[in-house]
């Protein structure tokens, strides 16, 4: 019967690729006669460039040429917008004026026959400039928060402001309340494989091997640059070793790679720097925060603000939902929030895995977690009750949650009752003890995508989407969605991505690859059956001639009548006796019908166990559970591994990971592996997640929510509330460090 490959386990389709050296990343790509490009990087935070003397660099060993806004044609950059750019603001425009925006921008890139000659030109290259002091931080008194103005659009992901009773009046009356500020640093994406593109021009056709999480937006932005046609522009990346958000974006260096290649008249391959990616490819915004709470004395909310702030640059209008779940979360008849951003000198952020959610919701959970105390009633009974029966935020049920079922499958799991409520009452020898929990969310968005099918005479399905897979298994859940909708062994199934002439999709974040390239998919394999099928029905000489369309089964690669027991035809004979393969296309997206009537999300809860040393003040997180309501889980074994890999993000947003600004320049201090903090091996607990059984039938026909968000959401304040657990001391920014719990 069905072969029923969704749900299974399987281990990864490009698990041999990967393991063995064979799966290309972007810098891997060769092209014969390339040359290589090194950008010189600006070294002040805000000003302008008074010189840059080439001459002496060009006369150095193999360096064919140095590119600068004094010989850069001036480029086309016509109007481009793709859902990941910021609605408002205009993206850095590369080597087109004598400006400097912000420390680290590209002032100049240098080519040469090897790398290392345009690196040690790049180095000696000498850019002179007038400095001033950039803003770049919150606490400059010429720091103005201002109101986003997307986020003022009724259809925007989150707004300005939002009100429902009177929080502010609730509050000032209330006689249980918390006032809390939070405070989260800048983080940067910080993944395995750099940022790279190799660029070869043949006429006016470009060719990019680049590092893309959106190969098809990749195409038609730098077509906009160069003003050609977005037909000219092959954008190909098959492998992504790692982005979290940081390759959404089509970033300054691909148009210095293919400017290069232009100029030169060579193929050019160019790889940032760990350095450098700390400058030009985005961040996790800081943002600065406030939750304010009341309850009753039985533990209902009365009333709920939270306001919260991110920086964005002065020449974009990044937003993230740093508010947008507050809604939704808790049911709460007063409830308040307000967005802002902070333009600071400084380039522009980017999403950042579980962006908004994961530092908004860092707030709201250990705000709750205080009020808990407040109010003596456990983290876990205070948020059962007030789990709402609906969305009050957007006055509309959910298509399905989970919460309270993932609460109550963690606390068993966990071992939340051996908890002590009291704090600085656990200890394990000299070490203080503490458990916290804390609740996760991410919206379950499907965007509109395409896939294409061809089904072979060999018995070989191709499936193809442009898509990318930065990690998540996005090849293998493809593959299974493929090969269970065609009833084919996996190993019949070719699943290809990463080509921005392959079938368009969205870009491969926001957790919703599975319910959109998945659902085009299925659909595509559905519209390729029925095409077979019908030609079946139309083939004298097949055992289906005359069949009716709904009367034909297709299972295990062969079709027969619905109710015969036989063997039925193998579909490869049908695809032979056409003579060429048969191919089918589909695009889809949610209906919006549905789509307006529920409020659809996944949810979690976040357990975590940390242990302190009461003398030296070393924070360890020592077990971590995430409980999931996440719909269908196509793949449990990618599933899990997804999970634990945001949770370990999530532990390194909690104690360790802080891009720190010097404030006189703006320049990134410890924008290198040595100095920005990441969990390590030893850093990583025993981690565990767990996934709830959850039907919906509305989210999409998969019945998926997406995964990769979530499980970076909720771990920050898990361990938060663990370390106020063990220590009595409530730390309100992040990371929490050593002196945060030696110090009173
Ligand atoms: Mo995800 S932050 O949309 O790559």
């Amino acid at each position: 019967m069905t072969v029923n490959v969704i749900g299974n386990p399987l281990p990864r389709v490009d698990g041999h690729a990967k393991v063995t050296g064979s799966a290309r990343y972007a810098a891997d790509f060769n092209q014969p006669g390339q040359a290589y490009a090194v950008i010189v990087s600006a070294t002040v935070g805000l000003g302008r460039i008074t010189g840059i003397d080439a001459k002496a660099v060009q006369q150095m060993p193999g360096v064919i040429a140095v590119i600068s806004h004094l010989n850069a044609p001036r480029l086309a950059y016509r109007p481009h917008k793709a859902g990941v750019d910021p609605a408002v603001g205009e993206r850095l425009h590369v080597l087109q004026d004598d400006r400097v925006r912000f420390y680290g921008e590209p002032v100049a890139v240098v080519v040469a026959e090897t790398f290392d000659q345009a690196e040690r030109a790049a180095a000696a290259l000498r850019v002179t400039y007038t400095a001033e002091r950039p803003i770049v931080d919150p606490s400059d008194p010429k720091s103005q928060p201002i109101v986003a103005e997307a986020t003022l659009r009724p259809e925007a992901f989150v707004h300005a402001d939002t009100s429902r009773g009177e929080a502010d009046r609730v509050l000032a009356g209330a006689t249980i309340k918390v006032d809390t500020t939070y405070d989260i640093a800048r983080e940067n994406h910080n993944p395995m494989e750099p940022h790279a593109t190799v660029a070869a021009w043949k006429g006016d056709r470009l060719t990019l091997w680049s590092k893309s999480q959106y190969v098809v937006n990749e195409r038609a932005e730098i077509a906009a640059v160069f003003g050609v046609p977005v037909e000219n522009v092959q954008v190909i990346c098959p492998f992504i070793g790692g982005a979290f958000g940081t390759s959404l974006r089509t970033w300054p260096h691909v148009t210095l790679a293919a400017l290069a290649a232009m100029q030169t008249k060579r193929p050019v391959k160019l790889v940032l720097t760990r350095k450098q990616m700390f400058f030009t490819t985005g961040h996790r915004p800081r943002t600065v925060q406030r939750v304010a709470l009341s309850v009753t004395p039985d533990g209902k909310l009365t009333s709920l603000i939270h306001e919260g702030a991110g920086e964005t640059s002065r020449y974009e209008q990044f937003i993230e939902a740093l508010t947008s779940a507050t809604g939704h979360m808790y049911s709460c008849p007063n409830a308040r929030t307000r967005y802002r951003l902070l333009p600071f000198d400084t380039g522009t952020s980017v999403f950042m895995r579980g962006p908004g959610e994961a530092s908004g919701i860092f707030a709201l959970e250990c705000a709750l977690d205080d009020l808990s105390y407040a109010v003596g009633i456990d983290p876990i009974e205070l948020r059962r009750r007030n789990e709402p029966r609906i969305d009050e935020g957007e006055n509309k049920p959910f298509s399905s949650r989970s919460l309270m079922k993932c609460y109550e499958a963690g606390a068993e799991r966990f071992g939340w009752s051996r908890r002590n409520p009291k704090p600085r009452s656990m200890r394990d020898g000299r070490l203080l003890i503490g458990m916290g929990v804390a609740s996760a969310t991410y919206p379950a968005w499907q965007s509109p995508a395409s896939a294409r099918v061809r089904l072979l005479a060999s018995g070989v399905a191709e499936v193809e989407a442009a898509a990318s897979d930065m990690g998540p298994g996005t090849y293998t859940s493809m593959t299974q969605v493929a090969a269970e909708t065609l009833g084919l062994p996996m190993d019949q199934v070719r699943f290809s991505l990463g080509r921005s002439d392959f079938p368009p999709t969205p870009s491969h974040g926001g957790s919703w690859t599975m319910a959109s390239v998945g659902s085009a998919i299925r659909a595509a394999c559905i519209a390729v059956q029925e095409m077979v099928a019908a030609r079946a029905i139309a083939d004298q000489r097949s055992p289906l001639f005359g069949a009716s369309l709904d009367g034909v089964e297709w299972n295990e690669g062969r079709l027969r009548r619905r109710g015969d027991t036989s063997a039925g035809q193998p579909y490869r004979d049908i695809v032979a006796r056409a003579g060429r393969p048969i191919e089918a296309d589909a695009s889809t997206q949610r209906d919006p019908e549905v789509a307006g009537r529920y409020s659809m999300h996944a949810f979690g809860a976040v357990f975590a166990e940390v242990a302190i040393d009461p003398d030296v003040g070393t924070i360890r997180v020592r077990r971590a559970l995430g409980t999931y309501g996440a719909g269908r889980i196509v793949n449990p074994r990618l599933a899990k591994s997804q999970c634990t890999g945001g949770m370990i993000g999530g532990i390194g947003m909690a104690l360790m990971e802080r891009t720190a600004l010097d404030l006189r320049d703006g320049r990134p201090v410890n924008a290198h592996m040595a100095d920005y903090l990441m969990p390590v091996n030893l850093d990583i607990p025993e981690l565990d997640a767990h996934f709830v059984d959850e039907v919906d039938p509305h989210v999409n026909p998969l019945g998926v929510k997406g995964l990769g968000e979530i499980a970076l959401v909720g771990m920050a304040p898990a361990i938060a509330n663990a370390v106020f657990h063990a220590t009595g001391k409530r730390v309100r920014n992040l990371p929490i460090r050593i002196e945060d719990v030696l110090t009173a």
